[in-house]
């Protein structure tokens, strides 16, 4: 069995330059014009690569972005300052701060300034607790484009088993909630584990973002599962996820490379969460 290859790069540009078009120019049509604001501390090559790929998305969707560098040296007090002047610009309709930030900056104090109705991450407490409680929120993008990634296969979660490997506050936990949000039975596992493999024995959907490389190979995978590949990494100057794919592809019927899979999602969300954010602000 050779599985098919879930393309969130075209799954992405769809949205992106249909759904996401329309609705900008509806907004438009409003004298409304969504705006997104990254902050980037540092030059921390991957994260400069994110960046840029935020841009091209925003400018595909037809949205303002705009880029505040600062030098890795920055002050704590002087992002809390510019979070401030962002969330009082009537102007901004969303607002990320890329991480990861240098250690002498604290990602709660941070997350936690960031105004929940601009935060297109989906990261503030608040929006984390209204994701939980199931209420209307900003929902993290990397989950939020695994469930339209799923969504794009055609499969109805009601009743499936799905495995996720991982914890993560940022993956893992979303998106074992969205799941579960869609009647799925959900088992959340991690790199502790013990016995992973009879846990992804019977799993109809696996979610693996456990940060290893090639954590998750074919053997453990069942026959005509769904596999969802969130881990990248760079060995040896070939990218790679959390899944050994060659051997995973012979086993699952869907799942998504590295890269061109969850990647472009996560960034096609964050544009989707702008305009989201948009419409509620005007
Ligand atoms: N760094 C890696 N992924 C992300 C993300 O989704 N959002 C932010 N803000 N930083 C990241």
């Amino acid at each position: 069995m050779s599985a098919k290859v879930i393309s969130g790069r075209e799954v992405a540009e769809t949205i992106l330059t249909t759904d996401l078009k329309n609705k900008v120019l509806e907004l438009n049509k409003k004298n409304i014009k969504p705006k997104l604001i990254v902050m980037l501390v540092g030059d921390m090559k991957a994260s400069a690569s994110y960046v840029a790929q935020k841009e091209k998305f925003a400018v595909k969707a037809g949205i303002e972005s705009n880029v505040m560098r600062f030098e890795a040296n920055v002050t704590e007090k002087e992002i809390l300052s510019q979070i401030d002047n962002i969330n009082n610009d009537k102007s901004i309709h969303g607002v990320i701060v890329q991480l990861p930030l240098p250690d002498h900056i604290s990602v709660t104090k941070v997350l936690n300034r960031i105004d929940p109705s601009k935060d297109v991450d989906g990261f503030t407490p608040t929006n984390v607790g209204k994701l939980f409680l199931g209420e209307e929120t900003l929902v993290s993008c990397t989950p939020k484009g695994i469930m339209q990634m799923l969504a794009s296969t055609g499969t109805d979660l009601s009743g499936k088993n799905v495995t996720v490997v991982g914890r993560s506050n940022i993956v893992g936990k979303p998106v074992a909630i969205l799941c579960l949000q869609q009647n799925a039975t959900v088992t959340m596992c991690h790199s502790r584990t013990k016995d992973l493999n009879s846990k992804l024995a019977d799993a109809d959907v696996i979610i693996v973002a456990v940060g290893i490389p090639k954590f998750i190979n074919g053997d453990q995978i069942p026959k005509g599962s769904i596999v969802i590949d969130v881990g990248i990494h760079n060995i040896d100057g070939k990218l790679c996820g959390d899944v050994d794919f060659d051997s995973a592809s012979q086993k699952a019927s869907a799942i998504t490379p590295v890269p061109g899979g969850v990647g472009p999602m996560t960034v096609c969300a964050l544009i989707e969460n702008t305009i989201i954010a948009a419409e509620r602000i005007g």
